[in-house]
């Protein structure tokens, strides 16, 4: 590839190495090909009509920032009330308020004005994630015909739940406008089509692309993973224990941003219900470690509520003077304590009620001991669930489901549970990040180039 990779995303890679998913995902990619991140910094303040360049990273960084006042519409509003509960499928969560809409479309517009004075002709853009649908209709807009590949990190929405939108076809036309659009499963990309299956504006070519106005889209799903090589040397290294003397003989680790898609209230009632069946005899933990995260928003702070008193009537009715059934930490921890409390786990719980991938499953299967592996509870919502078919699948709904595979992983024997866990860990090494990366690349480099008009002309 000749141009630049020009990545956006949300958030500004903070530092030479931070921790983040993403930032491990594209660094290799972004620093070969002389690229160039974008994203907002994470405090609001006075807005920024043109970037500030960042220094200290092998790639540059362009930082922008939002006003007080973009931030409470377009992030915490039009992204993460409207977008994020209509994509995971809790659309009586749905807020929608004109000038959520307003300003997520404004801030989009600004963007693009700002990517417009840096472009050079052959960049490649890759845009990321839900605050972002719009950002190539608002390139295309002011006549940008480079290539631009488009990825949902979360899950795609169901037909129905879409007409929640004012206009719902809105949805369809922002993505029109990316040359790729990839997608975390293949259910994501069935829900996409039947999209434009049902929108009379689009055309199947025989190829299966979908032909909108001037313009045509590629939709593929490129799971994410994770750099399985370094989270195995982090977890394999014999680092001290993290609880330091205060360690449970066994214990079920959850690890999760403290969101309402993650189905942990449901988790606790079902470990309170194995611990009720008989499960109370073999003393085990949950060790529940849930950093909070979009606290403005009400659904986040009624789930943080909800967690602490399931959390405090489950203790209060099992806890002995030296057992303390569920250990629950409100706070992020060091990603080198996470691959030691992974490793240490006899089994993970990820219950999700819907969720685009679950990087936290691939990481828990990534840092077992191959020969003394602890197992993994998935639920099938989540889009990990199509690839690690060998872990523990549960319905996420069901308590007496999460309870039976909790009671049944704590008993598994050594022989299916080395034998599951090479299945996942196959699973894990085929869809490594370094792979996700250059395969989406590949694919976007091949698409037909767009003739610089918007589709919604
Ligand atoms: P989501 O992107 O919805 O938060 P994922 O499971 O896909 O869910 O990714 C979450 C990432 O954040 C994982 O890499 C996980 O290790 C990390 N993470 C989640 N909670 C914590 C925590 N308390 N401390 C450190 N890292 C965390
Ligand atoms: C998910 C989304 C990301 C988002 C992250 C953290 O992984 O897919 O786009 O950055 O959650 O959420 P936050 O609102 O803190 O950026």
């Amino acid at each position: 590839m000749a141009g630049r990779l020009i990545v956006v995303s949300n958030r500004i890679p903070e530092g030479p190495n931070p921790a983040g998913g993403l930032v491990v995902a594209l660094k290799d990619a972004i620093t070969e090909k002389n690229g160039t991140w974008i994203g907002a910094y994470g405090e609001p303040g006075e807005a920024t009509d043109s970037f500030d360049e960042l220094e200290g990273t092998p790639y540059r960084r362009l930082a922008f920032r939002l006003t007080a006042e973009e931030h409470s519409n377009y992030y915490l509003g039009f992204a993460n009330s409207v977008l994020w509960p209509l994509c995971h499928r809790r659309v009586d969560l749905v807020e929608l308020q004109p000038e959520y809409e307003r300003d997520y479309l404004s801030v989009n517009r600004r963007l693009a004005a700002m990517i417009l004075r840096i472009l050079k002709p052959d960049d490649m853009l890759w845009i990321h994630d839900y605050h972002f649908l719009p950002l190539a209709q608002e390139l295309r807009r002011l006549g940008v015909s480079n290539r631009i590949g488009f990825f949902l990190h979360i899950p795609f929405p169901s037909h129905a739940d879409l007409s929640v939108l004012p206009q719902p076809e809105t949805f369809a036309g922002w993505l029109a406008d990316y040359n790729l659009v990839g997608l975390q499963t293949g259910a994501d990309v069935a829900r996409c089509l039947e999209m434009y299956r049902a929108d009379p504006r689009a055309e199947f070519l025989p190829d299966g692309s979908v032909k909108f106005g001037m313009n045509i889209l590629s939709v593929r799903s490129f799971p994410i993973g994770i750099d399985v090589d370094s989270f195995i040397e982090s977890a394999s290294r014999s680092a001290p224990s993290p609880f330091g003397r205060e360690e449970p003989a066994k214990y079920i680790i959850g690890v999760d941003r403290l969101d309402y898609s993650k189905g942990i209230p449901n988790r606790f009632r079902a470990f309170g219900r194995f611990l009720e069946n008989g499960g109370a005899e073999k003393r085990p933990c949950l060790v529940q470690i849930a950093p909070p995260t979009r606290e403005r928003v009400k659904a986040y702070q009624d789930i943080t509520r909800e967690l602490e008193e399931i959390a405090g009537s489950l203790n209060g009715q099992f806890a002995t003077l030296d057992w303390t059934p569920i250990r629950y930490i409100h706070r992020q921890i060091e990603r080198e304590q996470l691959a030691t409390l992974y490793r240490r786990a006899s089994a993970a719980l990820v219950t999700s009620l819907a969720d685009g991938m679950n990087l936290v499953a691939k990481e828990f299967v990534a840092a077992q001991d191959p020969e003394d592996p602890g197992v993994l509870i998935l639920s099938k919502f989540a889009g990990a669930a199509e690839q690690l078919t060998e872990a523990l699948l549960v319905n996420p709904y069901d308590t007496d489901d999460i309870a039976s595979a909790i009671d049944r992983a704590l008993e598994m024997p050594l022989d299916e549970r080395r034998r599951r866990h090479a299945f996942c860990m196959q699973a894990v090494r085929r869809t490594d990040v370094s792979l996700w990366s250059t395969q989406f690349l590949r694919v976007l480099e091949r698409c037909m180039p767009t003739l610089n008009l918007p589709s919604s002309m």
